[in-house]
């Protein structure tokens, strides 16, 4: 195979890079949704080949895949002919850790329109999602969109498998008779989370729209015997009585005043001597250097929500009358946050 390794970027070819992330993002995005990174991956094949196999254009397929090149996700091994890199793999939907979802869910009409409207945010402190979808929240949208709800649901899920064995890792769940995870989606993590756990049990809390497609993770993960699901708003109630909470993105979400609901509510349903874990993306303190810092604002712009300081959560969690025991550094970015009731 022929090898070209990229060349050290002037600042000025970096800032253009920046600028034209969209570019990018669309380009990984119609490679995956048009399975083309796919029909790459029994090894290398033509263009035109590939797009004579679907019914699409020959020319516009081999300039798209030559964009992907240049992206890292594949590479042109002779004229018009493309195999995938070990990064292009990631993005097959056969990859342990496919990002596949996510990278179609970036580009999915949900984003795309609210991120457009990340200006008006900025300059109103109106949510960017509510004049670009004309939602209360973009879970209502979702809901009035099941197709799209379907690959978000799935791109969360994709999210979750890379970030299970960390947790795993850092924190032992088995311990735990009785684990609800709320607002968990697919239950993508909890079923993880119990394949190693064989004498716990599970409680899926989730809308009822969400739970609906459930099933066929629990059953695929081989636990669906021992997960109860639960469908509800954690806005009203919280189910009562398991040992272990968890809540992974989710009060990222939401508004300070949003996230009190919600853990008034957990801490309501939480049984002396229960725990909650929270798995969030921390804020640095500023004017420290902060990973999350992109992400926050992603949540201003598609939820209203954002990312916390370590502090912050604290001071929310002390509001619903519970405090934080510990907090674990994960590889990445993700932290852990474990609470129990302030007395
Ligand atoms: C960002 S996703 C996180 C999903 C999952 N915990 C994970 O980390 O992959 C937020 C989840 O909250 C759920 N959700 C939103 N509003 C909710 C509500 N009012 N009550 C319960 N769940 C809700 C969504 O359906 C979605 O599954």
């Amino acid at each position: 195979m022929a090898t070209t390794s990229a060349p050290q970027l002037s600042p000025e070819q970096v800032l253009m890079q920046m600028g034209s992330g969209h570019w990018a993002a669309m380009t990984l995005s119609v490679a995956v949704r048009l399975g083309l990174l796919e029909g790459l991956e029994q090894g290398p094949d033509s263009a035109h080949k590939l797009a004579a196999q679907q019914g699409y254009h020959a020319d516009s397929v081999e300039r798209l895949l030559r964009g992907c090149a240049t992206l890292g996700v594949t590479q042109e091994v002779e004229a018009g002919v493309f195999g995938l890199t070990d990064l292009g793999r990631v993005l097959l939907p056969s990859h342990p850790r496919s990002l596949r979802d996510a990278m179609v869910m970036m580009t999915d009409p949900a984003h795309w329109h609210s991120w457009y409207q990340l200006e008006h945010t900025v300059t109103t402190g109106q949510p960017a999602y509510q004049k670009a979808l004309g939602v209360d929240n973009v879970f209502e949208y979702f809901a009035g969109h099941p197709d799209e709800a379907e690959r978000f649901n799935r791109s969360m899920a994709s999210m979750t498998r890379a970030f299970v064995q960390q947790l795993k890792d850092a924190y032992d769940i088995t311990r735990f008779a009785l684990i609800a995870d709320v607002g968990g989606g697919h239950g993508q993590f909890l079923g993880a989370l119990l394949q190693d756990a064989p004498q716990s049990r599970g409680l899926l809390f989730d809308l009822e729209t969400v739970l609906a497609g459930a099933d066929r993770e629990l059953e695929a993960l081989g636990v669906a015997g021992r997960v109860g699901k639960v469908s509800g708003s954690f806005f009203e109630t919280v189910p009562s009585g398991a040992d272990l909470y968890l809540l992974k993105h989710i009060l990222h979400d939401w508004t300070d005043a949003q996230c009190s609901q919600i853990l008034e509510k957990i801490a309501a349903a939480m049984k002396p001597g229960a725990t909650l874990l929270i798995a969030e993306m921390l804020l640095a303190e500023p004017p420290h250097f902060s990973p999350a810092a992109m992400m926050d604002l992603n949540m201003m712009v598609m939820t209203g929500g954002r990312e916390r300081t370590a502090a912050q959560y604290e001071k929310l969690l002390q509001g619903a009358g519970l405090k934080i025991s510990r907090i674990l550094s994960l590889e990445g970015p993700y932290q852990l946050l474990e609470a129990k009731a302030s007395q």
